[in-house]
């Protein structure tokens, strides 16, 4: 495969109007979103939450991938055919994650350091067998007044090179995650120094280790206040600060940015979204989403574990996707919220059933 066969796999999952569902969650993480519902985390309810995701019909107008975790990909539908199957019948790219996840930084208290290059090659070369065409890696960089040392965003800039390189070795499109996070009191000027910096270090890095910046994604947080700010910024602000310091920091060559949700409610991260892409100005990339929580949770709360809830939680996932896909070239409007299904029936509605 060369550098242009990976631009191509990037460029489609940033079409126009698309972006990226993130289903990857751990099994600790979804068990704790599950039983905040009170859902029981099995295997087979793991299984049948994601499948529902995966079957949404008319979602592939929106979504162009899916990144599973391990399990995911290993599971089988109600059909027997894979997981990565059913989204390949849908027209969707199934992708992986990769890291084994963050673990404390030795020497850093407060901070964390993303683990999984040990046996990475033979573990990509598995999931490519089973279909994945793309990866997730995601550092977390923790922002206080004194945080992040520049030991921890090195480190995890180093960790997130080597897995783009050994992933594009791999006939992977590698999406580079450096999440900085918003917890914390702090202000969106600070969550622009320090987002600034950290992509600074990821790109240094990328370059280091030789990775084709064409045949990658950047999956970055957007630049917006911590939770615990007093001053939350409004939805212009956080668009130009965010444009402004991805403008500073991410070359030209890279086709698309594809941001996470980070905890923001999902209207306001569709907000920001459509804010950031109507901004005027040079845009040399792509700016879509692969969110996570802001994608799932209108599909997690309508389906609450029960299966005669399946095809509202499959509307409930089109809608938001929907929203989205509008977002990512400026589209959404109001109305588009507002809209109840009845009145506006989206053309594949009438397939909407329980499996
Ligand atoms: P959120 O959109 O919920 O932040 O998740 C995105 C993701 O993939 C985190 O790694």
């Amino acid at each position: 495969m060369t550098c242009h066969d990976l631009e191509s796999i990037a460029l489609a999952l940033v079409a126009d109007g698309k972006g990226i569902l993130a289903a990857d969650e751990t099994i600790p993480t979804l068990t704790k979103r599950f039983e905040s519902l009170g859902i029981a985390s099995t295997e087979q309810s793991r299984r049948t939450y994601r499948q529902m995701l995966f079957t949404s019909p008319g979602a592939a107008e929106f979504i162009s991938g899916a990144i599973m975790y391990d399990e995911t990909i290993r599971q089988k539908s109600s059909n027997g055919t894979s997981l990565a199957e059913t989204l390949k019948a849908q027209d969707m790219l199934p992708g992986i994650k990769v890291d084994t996840g963050a673990n404390p930084l030795a020497g850093a208290p407060g901070e964390t350091i993303t683990e999984g290059l040990d046996g990475l090659r033979d573990r990509l070369k598995s999931y490519y067998g089973m279909g994945a065409r793309f990866a997730k890696w995601r550092a977390v960089i923790h922002v206080t007044d004194t945080l992040p040392t520049s030991g921890c965003v090195t480190a995890n800039a180093q960790a997130l090179a080597r897995y783009a390189a050994l992933a594009q070795e791999q006939e992977f499109v590698p999406i580079v995650e450096p999440e900085v996070l918003m917890d914390g009191a702090h202000t969106i000027a600070r969550c622009e120094e320090v987002t600034g910096i950290v992509l600074h270090a990821v790109f240094d890095a990328l370059f280091e280790q030789g990775v084709a910046l064409e045949g990658m994604l950047l999956k970055p947080n957007m630049v917006i206040a911590g939770k615990g700010c007093d001053r939350q910024a409004s939805a212009e602000d956080v668009a130009t600060s965010t444009l402004r310091c991805l403008r500073r920091h991410v070359p030209a060559a890279v086709p698309g940015i594809v941001f996470l949700s980070g905890g923001q409610n999902p209207r306001l991260a569709t907000t920001h979204l459509n804010a950031i892409n109507r901004l005027p100005g040079a845009k040399p990339w792509k700016i879509s989403f692969s969110y996570g929580r802001a994608l799932q949770d209108p599909a997690l709360e309508a389906w609450h574990g029960q299966d005669e809830n399946l095809a509202a939680g499959r509307e409930a996932l089109y809608r938001r996707a929907r929203c989205n896909g509008a977002a990512s070239v400026g589209r959404y409007t109001e109305e588009m919220e507002l809209a109840s299904t009845s009145a506006d029936e989206p053309p594949h509605r009438r397939d909407w059933s329980d499996d």
